[in-house]
């Protein structure tokens, strides 16, 4: 297992794919760690559809909206993340919009999925260019259900450099108080 930090560093958008398949054996491991996530009164408020193989040359359109995300088209693999709140807390949270954690929670279960992959060896890109109602067709999930990320799964094109991380500058987003 990789040092915490290192693993950090390591997990980075990445838009090239070469085509080394993902295994079925891979993505439920990844989703095992994802729903290790924690969140708010353990909802646990997400469904995870890891979609691999020739499935995945399909569902890429799903994340393509507007043009973008063009380079999905030679991913071997997704994780779809649907919010799953269930009926009362879905309809608490529409009343006590202060009280929904949902999307926290799915920031959450994402980080850990991401850094998993990254353990394992595969890399990853969050996409949240999605299109929701070709998501559930794709899912066959009802109308009306959410996605709110999707997740790149898979190995990265052979060369491709880790960037230095592109982030603002620590004083501008850390105070110590004492
Ligand atoms: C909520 C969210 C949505 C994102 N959506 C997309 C996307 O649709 N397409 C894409 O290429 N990258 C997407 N990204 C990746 C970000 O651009 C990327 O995380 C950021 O630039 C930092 O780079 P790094 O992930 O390489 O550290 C998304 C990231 C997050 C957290």
């Amino acid at each position: 297992m990789m040092e915490l930090e290192q693993l950090f560093l390591k997990r980075q958008s990445t838009r090239k794919y070469c085509d080394k398949p993902v295994t079925d054996e891979e993505l439920e491991k990844i989703c095992r760690m994802g729903a290790l996530a924690p969140s708010a009164k353990n909802s646990q408020p997400w469904k995870m559809f890891a979609v691999n193989g020739e499935k995945a040359k399909e569902f890429a359109p799903c994340v393509q909206m507007f043009g973008a995300n063009k380079w999905t088209s030679a991913c071997p693999a997704f994780i779809a993340i649907e919010l799953n709140r269930g009926k009362l807390a879905e309809k608490i949270s529409e009343i006590y919009t202060f009280a929904d954690f949902s999307g926290n929670d799915i920031g959450l279960l994402t980080a850990y999925i991401t850094l998993a992959a990254e353990d394992m060896g595969l890399q990853t890109c969050i996409l949240g260019i999605r299109d929701e109602k070709k998501i559930a067709k794709f899912l066959g999930e009802p109308e009306g259900s959410k996605f709110p990320l999707v997740i790149a799964v898979g190995h990265a094109e052979e060369g491709y450099p880790v960037r230095t991380k592109d982030r603002k500058p620590f004083e501008d987003v850390f105070k110590l108080i004492k």
